[in-house]
């Protein structure tokens, strides 16, 4: 089989450095990709640096190989096309089909998806003309990455870095492998929970789980390759943060309860997907419990956390809101799915099966997703990836 053909399209900003390394796993992972820098790109990184990584040709004009016609050949034979990092000037350029180099008349000839990563000072990504030109581009059906928040080229700090490339290469892998160029999330917001709460006994210790965030993470990197504007509530995780997405780290399932209650005022789905702690200790210890010698332990009293889940069911913040739970469960599996879904009052649930090998940290998943309608959908074994497309699928059709 043919490699996919990517066409990595950089602008002319000090982020094109990392766009070498986006190229890199691009390639290394089996990728055939052309490099279409700018000219500005060039004074960043150089020809010779793309085109030995890539093992192709570089060039920044529609003049070179005029007898190749490159100004419409490399477009219309992408798989997928994505710019990192894409400058305002470049987001401006092909929000208006402005077609002067290679890559704005690439940018016009491709009929496969396009992603867009943008990278550049905040007051130019807050422009409105920005914003304007974003929303443009997304109303089209291209996948704009909202850019990561953090130290910038000089010495300021904002909303405009690049994501990690690793990230950005996760969302070009997704969206290759959906295929589609439509996004069928665009416009939507969603909020996704992750991760496992602590309940603090003292300022040492906790009542915790073993919940990784993997399924939570992948289930946020798979809805913003989707197009969707993703708030990800993160309890506890050692994850990086998926491109584009909106992180908000908590760590108690009462600093989870108000943070996703928050994002979810304005949220077209929640999907609860965080390991949330059903009790907590009565009481925290300011110092740290010390034993006693020849003293039994004083037994530990709890009290009931919040059903996040079950709330956000009873009480919807939006009419037409699509709420999925998560369940694992050790046995009978299906008739207690059932049941929890009932008792939460969500849309779906995706029931797993849990045990001492399965799930917790691993990469793999396998799940029945539970419908309030009666629906039952399995999900085989596989990458969390994939039952996480599958929930957004059914999330999707659930949308009004
Ligand atoms: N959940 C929640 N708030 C809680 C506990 C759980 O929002 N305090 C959510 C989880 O995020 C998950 C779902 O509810 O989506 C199922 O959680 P689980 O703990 O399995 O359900 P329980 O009702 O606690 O049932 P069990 O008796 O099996 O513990």
């Amino acid at each position: 089989m043919d490699k996919p053909k990517v066409v990595l399209g950089v602008s002319g900003g000090i982020a094109a450095y990392k766009a070498c390394e986006l190229l890199r796993r691009l390639t290394e992972s089996g990728h055939d990709v052309r490099v279409v820098p700018t000219a500005s790109a060039l004074h960043f990184v150089g020809a010779a640096t793309w085109s030995a990584l890539s093992g192709n040709p570089v060039s920044t004009e529609v003049w070179d190989a005029v007898h190749e016609v490159p100004h419409v050949r490399i477009g219309q034979h992408a798989d997928l096309v994505v710019v990192a990092p894409a400058t305002a000037d470049m987001l401006a350029k092909a929000a208006h089909g402005l077609a002067d180099d290679l890559l704005t008349n690439t940018l016009l000839t491709a009929r496969c998806p396009v992603v867009f990563a943008p990278a550049m000072h905040t007051e130019m990504w807050e422009h409105p003309a920005t914003q304007e030109n974003v929303a443009t581009l997304r109303r089209r059906g291209a996948v704009v990455i909202e850019p990561a928040v953090g130290r910038l080229t000089g010495v300021d700090t904002g909303k405009g870095r690049l994501p990690d490339p690793a990230e950005i290469f996760e969302i070009c892998r997704r969206v290759l492998a959906r295929g589609v160029r439509e996004p069928d999330l665009a416009g939507r917001h969603v909020v996704v929970s992750a991760g496992g709460t602590r309940e603090p006994l003292d300022p040492v210790r906790f009542l915790g789980n073993r919940s990784s965030g993997k399924q939570g993470y992948a289930l946020a990197r798979t809805a913003a390759a989707r197009g969707a504007r993703v708030t990800l509530v993160a309890a506890n995780t050692h994850l990086p943060d998926p491109a584009g997405v909106d992180v908000v780290p908590v760590g108690t399932a009462v600093q989870m309860r108000e943070a996703v209650l928050k994002a979810a005022a304005d949220a077209d789905a929640v999907v609860m997907a965080a390991a949330v702690a059903d009790f907590r200790p009565s009481e925290y210890a300011a110092g740290k419990i010390k034993k006693k010698d020849g003293q039994e332990p004083e037994p530990l009293v709890l009290v009931r956390n919040p059903d996040i889940l079950a709330e956000i069911s009873a009480d919807r913040a939006r009419a037409g809101q699509v709420i999925v739970g998560f369940a694992a469960e050790t046995d009978d599996v299906l008739a207690n799915g059932r049941a929890k879904l009932a008792r939460k009052g969500c849309d779906l649930l995706v029931v797993n099966e849990v045990g001492e090998r399965k799930t917790f940290g691993s990469e793999e998943n396998e799940a029945v997703v539970l419908g309030a309608d009666g629906s039952e959908t399995p999900v085989p074994y596989g990458p969390k990836e994939a039952l996480a497309e599958t929930v957004w699928d059914l999330v999707a059709d659930r949308m009004s």
